[in-house]
């Protein structure tokens, strides 16, 4: 039997959570957190996604503030719209979309913003700490892929997990999120040879290549996890990297593409904004 694992229900029911918490302080009388969504250019997909996050802050209760800038902004311009942000203390989150065009450095602009306001984890000292295995802000897509593995109570342990894909957003972060559950972690990538047999031994397989149906059903091990975070344009729809038909035949546990970790991602981003809201609410508190 192969169960679908429902990122739309649970990241509904994560963000009902939330909303829930941020009553509890409005009840006090404080303010609400605060998100900074900040958007570079025109990319049609980036403003899906930017479009779905400031929906769901409505429903988590959290004030979303948009900030666009011309595609031909120059680094400084976006600079400095970071420093103003960083500033306020009236934000307590800040989520750059990514990518930006390609003049603009995303490195120089990551590490200016404020580590404690960092709510992708994308700032070094963040990545550091995540690697460390410190308590650190987790970026949204590998901290969703862990919770749909506790919510639906699927064993990490010992078992062999195979990441394919080795960006800072996704394949990194989520192969050293597995390492801290004591997996055994593969990470493929496009220089990867022999793929096909080793995702054939993998217990666990996370793709995230962003090409349609480049993972064949065929390759997956009889009762394996597929973790598919993919969003590919295809036929006039949306497909992930895993050919999810035959791929279905062989998992015990497979994500959907939409309804899978695309709703995940976007639940972690509220839950991280909420994190960044209690710890800037205490840090203020210190200051009075
Ligand atoms: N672009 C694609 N995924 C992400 C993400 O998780 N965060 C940000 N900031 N940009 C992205």
């Amino acid at each position: 039997m192969t169960t679908i694992l429902d990122g739309k229900s649970l990241s509904k029911r994560v963000i009902e959570e939330v909303a829930l918490d941020v009553i509890t302080y409005l009840e006090k009388g404080l303010r609400a957190p605060s998100l900074a969504v900040v958007m570079v250019g025109e990319d049609p997909a980036s403003a899906v996604y930017v479009r779905n996050k400031i929906r769901a802050c409505k429903n988590a209760k959290i004030d979303s503030h948009e900030y666009r800038l011309p595609a031909k902004s120059k680094e400084k311009e976006l600079l400095d719209v970071i420093k103003f942000l960083n500033n306020d203390s009236d934000i307590d989150a800040i989520l750059l979309q990514l990518p930006l065009p390609k003049h603009i450095k995303e490195a120089n602009i990551l590490r200016e913003i404020s580590p404690e306001k960092d709510v992708d984890g994308f700032h070094p000292l963040n990545t550091g700490n995540l690697f460390l295995g410190r308590d650190s802000i987790q970026p949204c897509t590998p901290r969703g892929i862990m919770m749909l593995f506790e919510a639906y109570d699927i064993p990490i342990s010992g078992r062999n997990a195979v990441v394919i894909g080795r960006s800072n957003i996704v394949g990194k972060p989520v192969a050293h999120l597995l390492l801290q559950k004591d997996a055994t972690v593969t990470i493929c990538h496009s220089k990867t040879e022999g793929l096909k047999s080793i995702v054939k031994n993998a217990d666990i397989v996370v793709s995230a290549v962003g090409k349609a149906n480049f993972v064949k059903g065929s390759w997956i091990k009889e009762g394996a996890t597929v973790i598919d975070v993919g969003m590919n344009e295809y036929d006039g729809g949306f497909v992930g990297d895993v050919d999810f038909e035959e791929a279905s035949e062989n998992a015990e546990f497979i994500t959907p593409v939409p309804g899978g970790v695309g709703p995940m991602t976007i639940a972690s981003l509220m839950l991280n904004t909420l994190s960044c809201y209690k710890r800037n609410l205490k840090n203020i508190k210190k200051q009075k």
